[in-house]
């Protein structure tokens, strides 16, 4: 049997999200965010469900984290609600909220689990919405004080920071395509607020240095594809070619290399405003960070649309291809490509994949168990891609499978199960899938065995 062991130190990890597990929508002083405001206007959410318990984790915390202990993760990655904290966005600091993630960070560190803290997991304080949340400059310039007062008084060893969870998400979903908070269907307004949510990262970065918690990394996590053309024709490399500037180089390279890509300039701006900007922006993106998080699930394969001002090209799902409960292909070798076309593009700085998951139709039976075979043949194949990237010569330093437990899968609701622990909603009753004993296993060994 081969042995694929991964660099001593690598990072096993899962990841979370503050409004799609904690629930407790208004306890100790929380205010209300714009996923409290959205999953509550009808005909938004699968279902009509919200998170306002969710997996109660806020209450189940302890529970949650001997459950981390059990499956052997030595690392999780979980996002701060910033309506916790500041439940007006900004102002007079609400402690208790702060509370509830020391006492979390305390448990992870008593287990030896590794903390890795998002700032920004997509639930703005309400009130910012109102004056224009991410639209509106000024809700960067929040952003960054509101980390810094979390970097000043969350006064424990944590062991990554994490800015932005998807920039990408947050502006097109939320702003262009209305099927995330706050719901507007605007491309200008998504343009705009792709460039505020930079410039809040860039913020955020230059006061992490400056509260001096030296030897605690800070980087972004994007979500990023590999990027197809359906055939060599012309007309559809150049679509491919598009496709990334949208989905990957609108962000990578502001932050990376310190200016938009021009070919995305010059095809935006036929259509619509380019975001306003102010002198001295671009620096303060691309204030160096110290890795970068990518969230991968899938390729994006695509062919010409026809149109010469398209950003994008059409996008195509081969019919003989395995596609997840979300209707995501199942493209594990797109991994590898993405690393090490990220590493050669970027530059050397450590690399994490911060998400990597699937949904797929878990069923609980009478024994307590959920046999899950094609989530464990997904990630065993995404892992034997990142294997062979980190044997390729990539930086990457840990691994982060999406999700610890079944939770609120925002516009989707319950409907999709991600989880390496298999969540009764009604009961709360959680259980471990025979994923999550196959990913003891593998931590336990350090790599997969094929
Ligand atoms: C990512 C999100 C995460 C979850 C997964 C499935 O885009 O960061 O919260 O929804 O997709």
């Amino acid at each position: 049997m081969a042995k694929f062991l991964f660099p001593e130190g690598f990072l096993w990890g899962a990841a979370t999200a503050s409004y799609q597990i904690e629930g407790s929508l208004d306890a100790d002083s929380k205010g209300e965010s714009i996923w409290d405001r959205f999953s509550h206007t009808k005909g938004n959410i699968w279902n009509e469900e919200t998170g306002d318990i969710a997996c109660d984790h806020y209450r189940r915390c302890a529970e949650d984290v001997r459950l981390m202990a059990d499956i052997g993760l030595n690392a999780y990655r979980f996002s701060i609600s910033w309506s916790r904290i500041f439940p007006q966005g900004s102002g007079k600091a609400n402690k208790k909220g702060l509370d509830f993630y020391r006492r979390l960070v305390e448990q992870l560190n008593s287990n030896k689990i590794k903390s890795s803290v998002t700032l920004y997991h997509w639930d703005l304080p309400q009130t910012l919405q109102d004056k224009g949340g991410w639209n509106n400059r000024d809700t960067a310039k929040y952003f960054a004080e509101y980390a810094a007062y979390v970097y000043a008084n969350l006064d424990l060893p944590v062991d990554m920071w994490i800015t932005l969870n998807e920039p990408w998400v947050i502006a097109i979903l939320g702003h262009a395509f209305g099927i995330h908070a706050p719901g507007l269907n605007d491309f200008n307004i998504a343009l705009q607020v792709s460039h505020n949510l930079l410039l809040g990262h860039g913020l955020a970065v230059k006061a992490f240095r400056e509260a001096g918690r030296k030897d605690e990394p800070i980087g972004i996590t994007l979500n990023l594809a590999p990027i197809q053309s359906l055939t060599e024709k012309p007309a559809d490399l150049e679509a491919a070619r598009r496709s990334d500037g949208f989905m990957n180089r609108w962000f990578l390279d502001p932050i990376f290399k310190g200016s938009y890509p021009q070919d995305m300039v010059e095809i935006f701006s036929r259509t619509f405003s380019l975001p306003a900007t102010e002198e001295g922006d671009a620096a303060i993106i691309a204030e160096p960070i110290d890795f970068l998080g990518i969230n991968n699930y899938t390729r994006i394969l695509v062919e010409a649309s026809g149109s010469e001002d398209a950003f994008m090209g059409n996008p195509i799902n081969p019919p003989d291809a395995e596609y997840t409960e979300m209707g995501w292909e199942v493209y594990p070798q797109g991994l590898y490509e993405l690393l090490i076309r990220v590493h050669r593009d970027y530059g050397p700085l450590p690399l994490y994949i911060t998400e990597n998951g699937a949904a797929f139709p878990d069923e609980l039976k009478k024994d307590g168990t959920i046999d899950d075979p094609r989530r464990i043949n997904y990630l065993q194949t995404y892992l034997l891609e990142t294997w062979k990237a980190v044997e390729d010569g990539v930086p990457l330093k840990g691994y982060f499978v999406w999700t610890l437990m079944d939770n609120f899968e925002w516009a989707f609701g319950f409907s999709k199960r991600f989880g390496l622990i298999y969540v009764d909603h009604p009961t709360q009753k959680r259980y471990l899938k025979n994923s999550a004993h196959w990913y003891k296993k593998m931590i336990s060994r350090n790599g997969l065995e094929a």
